[in-house]
């Protein structure tokens, strides 16, 4: 059993998409275990995407995810973190395979609708960076 988190981003929460992503991974099998709206702070943002600091798209990808609330979502199943990387497609909608969530309402690599864990490293790191351990369920 595997958990990884989900983040529905500003973009996301701005296309009234919520339920719809929400649905599609709960028709695919997985298990919500944790799911809150939340604010994230530069503090948190500089820990998450510590891998994207010197990269030329950091500073936007900063202000882009604090543009406004977003939902963190934590799933459980067996094989959760390919289960829901296949669900969301690839970073760049453009590529991203027919059917994908990305695919279906991103519009750019900044605005992709959706941040899921890329590893079972990542899912713990951003798990414990959002939710307290009361918080899952
Ligand atoms: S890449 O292209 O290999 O760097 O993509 P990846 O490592 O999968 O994720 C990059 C994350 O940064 C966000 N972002 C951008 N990526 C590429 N180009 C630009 N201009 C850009 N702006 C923001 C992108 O949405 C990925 O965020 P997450 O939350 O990981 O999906």
């Amino acid at each position: 059993m595997e958990r990884t988190l989900v983040l529905i981003k500003p973009d996301g929460v701005q296309k009234k998409v919520i339920g719809q992503v929400v649905d599609r991974f709960e028709r695919a099998g997985l298990r919500l275990v944790g799911l809150k709206m939340i604010r994230l702070t530069e503090e948190i943002l500089k820990i998450w995407y510590a891998h994207h600091a010197d990269k030329p798209f950091f500073p936007n990808l900063v202000a882009d995810m604090m543009a406004t609330p977003v939902v963190a979502l934590v799933l459980e199943g067996e094989g959760a973190i390919q289960k829901v990387f296949d669900i969301c497609g690839v970073t760049d909608p453009a590529e991203a395979a027919e059917g994908t969530i990305r695919k279906d309402f991103g519009e750019s690599k900044p605005k992709n609708v959706v941040h899921r864990s890329d590893s079972a490293e990542a899912a713990n790191k951003e798990i414990s960076l959002l939710f307290a351990p009361e918080e899952l369920f």
